[in-house]
């Protein structure tokens, strides 16, 4: 039997129950946030990830799909969201409208980890980017979604983590600092720490590896060399969380694992035991240069993407049960072959007048039916047999109270809409 890809998943039952949920919630938060659905392809040309994510990080070095297509073009299935976005908003010349620009998306993205809860090759994100203000006014807004989001959800074990890199300036100094702290111990770190000091080594700080090496934990912070316009932008972006009552904690050990940030950094965590790293719900930041790094206007840019998955895990975790029931308004059961004529014509008929109705494909007998309403769950079962036909009187039961109604024909509608709640 042909199985599933090693790190994927297939959706069915409660899961996708849930999900539905999901997008309506996300679809109507952020209407009220006035961002707009952006959707770009699912593979992109793999220069834009190896320039927009970066040579040092994981997601790119390590982790992507690459495959040649028919015409001998390089290209790599999306590991994340924002590259893509930011090649789309340059491409599109979207910055000439002057306006700000806010964009909201959900897919699946895929990388090449190993697998394990909380960690698959393909998974979905939900996230934003809002490119166009470099207030810090913007960071709050954006890092208030998923704190909004996950209050709306009822999760109640999570914590936001902030930090700061700093603008240019200030990470440069940082970076000088670091290496002059790093280069005694570089035979003691791995490989990759050794890539990462000539590239960026600022990722020797986020190395698994290298986690509990003391040389990480003695490292500068970057604190110590943020200047002024850096920690102003900080301290606004905590006034404003401060202002629209959101909590958080300053972590300095946040660096992230993309090449792009900078400024602002934060990630909201989860408290599920064993979860490790996983807790890690969501993750974001600002990233003021990548615009110009692929090619288009210097345009600062902010966002955020949040892991399905986990978030579903953390969910669970609390207890919450967020899946969507169908409502089904009414079940209708053709007891005699002539009777089905009359049975998809209304099913066809209250459908389109807006009730959720099925009815029985099977073939079953009465009894056989009646026993299966429990699980379908109906407001309203609707027998037809040779009775109603002649009569032009359609018999109704109340699946909940079992009380039998006799609807006319052409009351039916009527009926329905006035012993029916409209939602
Ligand atoms: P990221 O931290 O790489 O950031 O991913 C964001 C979230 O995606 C993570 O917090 C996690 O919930 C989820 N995630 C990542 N990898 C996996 C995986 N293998 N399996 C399941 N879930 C996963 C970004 O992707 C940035 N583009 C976020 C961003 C948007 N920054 C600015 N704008």
């Amino acid at each position: 039997m042909i199985q599933k890809p090693k790190g994927t998943y297939d959706v069915y039952g409660d899961y996708s129950k849930k999900i539905k949920y999901f997008e309506k919630l996300i679809n109507s938060l952020m209407e009220k946030y006035n961002y707009e659905y952006i959707r770009t392809p699912l593979f992109e040309s793999s220069d834009l990830f190896h320039r927009g994510v970066g040579e040092t990080s994981d997601i790119v070095t390590k982790e992507t799909y690459d495959f040649k297509d028919k015409g001998d073009r390089n290209l790599t299935l999306r590991p994340e969201g924002t590259a893509g976005v930011v090649r789309s908003f340059i491409e599109n010349k979207m910055y000439s409208n002057s306006l700000l620009n806010k964009f909201w998306y959900y897919g699946p993205m895929y990388r090449y980890e190993r697998p394990q809860k909380g960690r698959y090759r393909e998974f979905y994100q939900f996230g934003v980017e809002a490119f166009g203000s470099s207030d810090p006014m913007m960071d709050a807004e954006v890092i208030s979604i998923p704190v909004n989001l996950f209050k709306l959800l009822g999760l109640k074990e999570i914590t936001v983590h902030i930090n700061t890199l700093g603008d240019i300036e200030s990470r440069n100094n940082y970076r000088e600092a670091l290496k002059k702290h790093f280069k005694p111990y570089l035979s003691e770190l791995c490989d990759d720490c050794n890539n990462r000091f000539l590239k960026n080594p600022l990722r020797i700080l986020d190395c698994k590896v290298d986690c509990d090496h003391s040389c990480i934990k003695s490292a500068p912070k970057i604190s110590e060399y943020l200047n002024e316009e850096s920690k102003n932008h900080f301290e606004n972006v905590k006034k404003y969380l401060d202002s629209m009552g959101i909590n958080y904690v300053v972590d300095e050990s946040i660096v992230r694992g993309l090449d792009y940030y900078t400024h602002t950094v934060f990630e909201v965590e989860a408290k599920v035991e064993g979860f490790g790293s996983q807790n890690v719900l969501c993750g974001g930041g600002r990233y003021n240069d990548l615009v110009k790094t692929l090619d288009g206007p210097e345009i600062p840019g902010v966002g955020f993407a949040l892991g399905l998955e986990r978030l579903f895990t953390a969910l669970e975790y609390e207890n919450i049960d967020i899946s969507e029931k169908i409502n089904l308004d009414v079940f209708i059961i053709p007891i005699c072959e002539e009777a089905k004529t009359k049975a998809v014509k209304y099913l066809n008929v209250l459908r389109m007048n807006g009730f959720n109705v099925d009815m029985d494909f099977l073939g079953r007998n009465l009894k056989n039916n009646l026993k299966t309403l429990e699980k379908i769950n109906p407001k309203f079962v609707m027998i037809i047999g040779e009775e109603e036909i002649n009569s032009g009187v359609l018999t109704l039961k109340n699946n909940e109270t079992h009380e039998e109604y006799k609807v006319e024909n052409e009351n039916l509608i009527y009926f329905l809409d006035s012993n029916i709640e409209g939602e």
